[in-house]
C-alpha cells in the first residue's frame, strides 16, 4: 500500500539535544514516514542554524523568527539579519512569533512590539507565519486582525478552546496539533480536533519538547509525530491514510512546498 509521506511542520532540530545523534533521529523519522520537516527558529542564532540544516538536507526546510520568550533580546540588527536569512529559497515561513503570557519571559509590551514588527516584515516578504500563542488567544487574534494582508497562518501547538478554534477556521488559519493531543486529560484539545475540519489541521512535534504518549517526559523527535496522527484518526474516526494525505496536502499548500512523490 502506498501512503503520502507526512510532514512534521514544527521541529527545533537546531536544539542541542539532537547534537549527539542527529543522523539517527533523521533515519528514524524517515522510517516512520516523516519525509519532510520544518525546523523553526526562535532567535537569530537558531534561525541561522535552521537555515544551515535546510541547506544541507533536502528533507528539511527552515522558518526564521524570534520567539516571544526572546523578544527582549531583539535589536534592529536582529530583524535585519533575519530578513536576509529569509531570502533563501529554503525558508518557507516566518516564525515562530507571537505572545506568551504564561511565562512572560519578556515583558508583554515588548512581546507585542516585536510580534507586530515581525508580522510587518513577514507581510512585506509575503511569507506564511508560524504563531506561538500561550494564554494570549484573544490578543493574538486581535493583533493578527490588524494585518489583513497576512492570511497564511498556523497557530502552532494550538491550546485554545472550540470558540477560538472556530474563529481561526473562519479566518482560514491552520491549527498545529502535536503531542499534547495524546495527553489523556487534554479533553479540550481532543474536543477541538473532533470538531475542526481536517483541512485546517497540521501535524507537528515541537520536538525536542512535548513528546506524545507513550514517550511523554522524554526527548521528543520527528518520528513520534505518528502518535499524533494515530490519535487524530481515532478521534475523527477516519483512516490514518486520510489524516496523512490531508495534513500533508495542508502543509504543502500553506508553506507552498512542492507536491511530494508517493513513498512506499
Ligand atoms: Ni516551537
Amino acid at each position: 500500500m502506498t501512503k503520502a509521506g507526512i510532514i512534521d511542520t514544527h521541529a527545533h532540530l537546531d536544539d542541542n539535544k539532537f547534537k549527539g545523534d542527529f543522523e539517527s533521529v533523521q533515519a528514524r523519522a524517515l522510517e516512520a514516514g516523516v519525509t519532510r520537516i520544518i525546523s523553526v527558529g526562535t532567535n537569530f542564532t537558531s534561525s541561522r542554524h535552521a537555515c544551515v540544516l535546510a541547506d544541507e538536507h533536502p528533507e528539511i526546510y527552515a522558518a526564521v523568527g524570534v520567539h516571544p520568550h526572546d523578544a527582549i533580546t531583539v535589536v534592529p540588527r536582529t530583524l535585519e539579519g533575519l530578513r536576509l536569512l529569509a531570502g533563501s529559497s529554503r525558508v518557507v515561513a516566518w516564525g515562530e512569533i507571537g505572545l506568551d503570557y504564561h511565562y512572560n519571559f519578556s515583558p508583554q509590551d515588548c512581546q507585542l512590539d516585536v510580534f507586530r514588527k515581525q508580522l510587518e516584515i513577514a507581510g512585506e516578504l509575503n511569507l506564511p507565519v508560524i504563531i506561538h500563542d500561550r494564554e494570549a488567544h484573544q490578543e493574538v487574534l486581535s493583533v493578527l486582525g490588524d494585518f489583513p494582508g497576512i492570511t497564511e497562518v498556523v497557530i502552532h501547538c494550538f491550546s485554545g478552546d472550540l470558540r477560538i478554534a472556530e474563529e481561526c477556521v473562519k479566518r482560514g488559519y491552520y491549527l498545529g496539533i502535536g503531542g499534547t493531543l495524546t495527553f489523556p486529560n487534554n479533553k479540550k484539545l481532543q474536543d477541538v480536533v473532533k470538531r475542526v475540519p481536517l483541512e485546517h489541521i497540521l501535524l507537528e512535534t515541537d520536538c525536542p519538547y512535548l513528546a506524545p504518549q507513550p514517550w511523554r517526559g522524554k526527548r521528543n523527535e520527528p518520528a513520534f509525530v505518528t502518535a499524533v496522527l494515530e490519535e487524530i484518526a481515532r478521534l475523527k474516526d477516519v483512516s490514518q491514510e486520510e489524516v496523512a494525505a490531508t495534513t500533508t496536502n495542508n502543509a504543502e499548500k500553506l508553506f507552498r512546498l512542492k507536491k511530494a512523490q508517493k513513498i512506499r
